[in-house]
C-alpha cells in the first residue's frame, strides 16, 4: 500500500462505527409470521443483487437514475455557487461512486464522507477516489444510515453537505423519512445543507414500468431476494414457485413490490415451517414518490429549509438543496 492509501493520514482514515449486519433470523421470522407478509429490503443486497440493481440503473424504463444524472450535469454549477467553501460532502448509502465523481469534480468540497453499511465494498472505492481525486480528503465511515452516527473529527471545521441521491429517500415510510432527516439534521448540525434527489407522481404506466421492466431484470433483482434468504439462513424457497409482482398505489402514493406465491406451498427455515397460498403476496419494498411541494412540506416538518429546488423538463424528478435551521 502506497502512503496515500494506508488506513490512515491527514488526507485519508477508515472509521468502522461496526454497523450491526447480522442477519437477524427473528426479523425475518417476523415478517414472515405477519398477516400481510414482508421481508426487509435490506436482503436485496448481496454481490449479485448490487449488479442486479446497477443493471436497473440502465434499463430504458428506469428513467430515475438518467434524469438524475442529467440535472446533477445541468445544475452542479449552481449548487456549487449557493454552497460556498470549505464543503463537505457526506454521501449518505454511498455504494458505486458513479453518481459523485461528477459532483466532486464540480463542487470541488475539501472533504468526502462516503458512509455506506458494506466496508469493504466502502473502502475499495474510497481508495479509489483517493488516487483519483489527489486534492481531497477522504473519510469513509462504516455504519448504517438508518441510525444515527456522527461525523468524522477531521471534518468538524468543514460545512457539511449531506447527499442522497436515487430517490432512496422514498424508499423510507413518510414518517420514516421524517425520523431519518432528523437524525440527518442532528448530524450535520444547525445550518448543514443536505442535497436530495425525489422520484415525483407521474403517469401511472411510466411508474410501473420502472419497476416492472421487460427484460426482467427488476423481476430478477427482487426474486434474489429469494437466493439471498436460502444461502444466508439455509431456508429452502423454490424460487421458481414465485413471481416479481408490483404496482402503483395511488393512495399510498407509492410503487409497492412484492413476491407473489404461484402455488400453494411450505418453506422451511431453520425450524420453522411458513406455508403460503396460491396468488399470496410478500412485501418487499415500497418507493414513495412526492409532488415537489409534498416534498417540501415534509423537509419543513423536520426543521430543513428549501433554499432551491430544480425540475427536468418532463418534471419527472426532483433535485432539492435543503438547510438545517
Ligand atoms: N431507490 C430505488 C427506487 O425506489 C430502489 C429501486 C429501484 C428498487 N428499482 C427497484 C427497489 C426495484 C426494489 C425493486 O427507485
Amino acid at each position: 500500500m502506497t502512503s496515500s492509501t494506508s488506513l490512515s493520514d491527514d488526507r485519508f482514515a477508515f472509521l468502522d462505527l461496526k454497523p450491526d449486519v447480522d442477519f437477524v433470523l427473528d426479523e425475518v421470522f417476523a415478517g414472515l409470521s405477519l398477516e400481510a407478509k414482508s421481508i426487509s429490503p435490506k436482503f436485496f443486497y448481496d454481490e449479485r443483487g448490487s449488479e442486479l440493481f446497477d443493471a436497473i440503473t440502465q434499463l430504458p424504463e428506469y428513467y430515475v437514475t438518467r434524469t438524475e444524472m442529467g440535472m446533477f450535469d445541468a445544475h452542479v454549477e449552481e449548487i456549487a455557487a449557493a454552497l460556498g467553501e470549505n464543503i463537505c460532502v457526506i454521501e449518505y448509502g454511498s455504494g458505486s461512486t458513479k453518481k459523485i465523481r461528477r459532483l466532486l469534480e464540480a463542487l470541488k468540497p475539501e472533504a468526502y464522507v462516503p458512509v455506506d453499511i458494506s466496508g469493504d465494498y466502502l473502502l475499495s472505492n474510497a481508495q479509489t477516489l483517493v488516487q483519483d481525486f489527489p486534492e481531497l480528503k477522504i473519510f469513509p465511515v462504516c455504519a448504517d444510515i438508518t441510525q444515527s452516527f456522527a461525523l468524522p473529527a477531521q471534518v468538524e471545521a468543514l460545512r457539511p453537505l449531506g447527499f442522497f441521491p436515487g430517490s432512496s429517500i422514498g424508499n423510507f415510510e413518510p414518517s420514516q423519512a421524517v425520523d431519518f432527516l432528523q437524525r440527518v439534521r442532528t448530524t450535520l448540525g444547525s445550518g448543514g445543507y443536505f442535497l436530495v434527489g425525489v422520484d415525483a407522481k407521474k403517469d401511472i404506466s411510466i411508474l410501473e414500468a420502472a419497476y416492472d421492466d421487460a427484460a426482467g431484470v427488476t423481476a430478477e433483482f427482487n426474486l434474489n431476494t429469494l437466493v439471498h434468504l436460502n444461502e444466508k439462513l439455509g431456508a429452502d424457497f423454490d424460487v421458481g414457485n414465485f413471481e416479481h409482482f408490483s404496482h402503483y398505489n395511488p393512495e399510498q402514493g407509492c410503487i409497492q413490490m412484492f413476491l407473489k406465491s404461484l402455488v400453494a406451498q411450505r418453506v422451511n427455515i431453520a425450524d420453522k415451517v411458513f406455508s403460503f397460498a396460491e396468488g399470496e403476496l410478500l412485501h418487499t419494498e415500497n418507493s414513495y414518490k412526492y409532488a415537489k411541494q409534498e416534498f417540501i412540506t415534509l423537509a419543513q416538518s423536520a426543521q430543513f429549509d428549501c433554499l432551491q429546488s430544480w425540475q427536468d423538463a418532463n418534471e419527472w424528478f426532483s433535485l432539492f438543496l435543503l438547510r438545517a435551521h
